[in-house]
């Protein structure tokens, strides 16, 4: 089945299988690799995506659900060649080690600080604990974020 919607900003067509996920049409249907693998099973976060704004796992949304709606991945959160501010501070805090869990990282933070500049630590934990690292142990990660909301 051909599905059409716009990711990124930009109006685009797949042919998708009817049960392919979102994630998988993402990556090896639109050349957008940035929304990452980890589980395939909605625990781990690292293919987190914004879905007509609402944060979702593109690994369990279907490619169908998305026909007709707006996307918005890691790649479409830097603005001519300006990185994000969520993305900066990820960069120079050290809040990357493998890369991983990066993106639906900064996907998740984006989203977090667009409904609250200010957050708390309390708000922070909560708004990631769907985001998993295997490497950093989360204090540049929260680093990071608390550096975002400043700026
Ligand atoms: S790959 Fe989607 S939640 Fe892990
Ligand atoms: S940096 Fe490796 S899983 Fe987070």
């Amino acid at each position: 089945m051909r599905v059409e919607l716009t990711v990124n900003g930009e109006r685009q067509q797949a042919d998708v299988w009817e049960g392919e996920s979102l994630l998988f049409a993402l990556r090896e249907r639109l050349g957008l690799p940035g929304s990452k693998n980890a589980c395939e099973q909605g625990e781990c976060g690292s293919c987190s995506v914004l879905l007509d704004g609402t944060l979702v796992c593109a690994c369990l949304v279907l490619a169908a659900q998305a026909d007709g709606h707006e996307v918005v991945t890691v790649e479409g959160l830097a603005r001519d060649g300006q990185l994000h501010r969520v993305q900066e501070a990820f960069t120079e805090t050290g809040a990357v080690q493998c890369g991983f869990c990066t993106p639906g990282l900064i996907v998740a933070t984006a989203d977090l600080l667009e409904r609250t500049p200010s957050p708390s630590e309390d708000e922070i934990r909560e708004a990631l604990s769907g985001n998993l690292c295997r490497c950093t142990g989360y204090a540049k990660i929260f680093d990071a974020v608390r550096l975002a909301a400043e700026r």
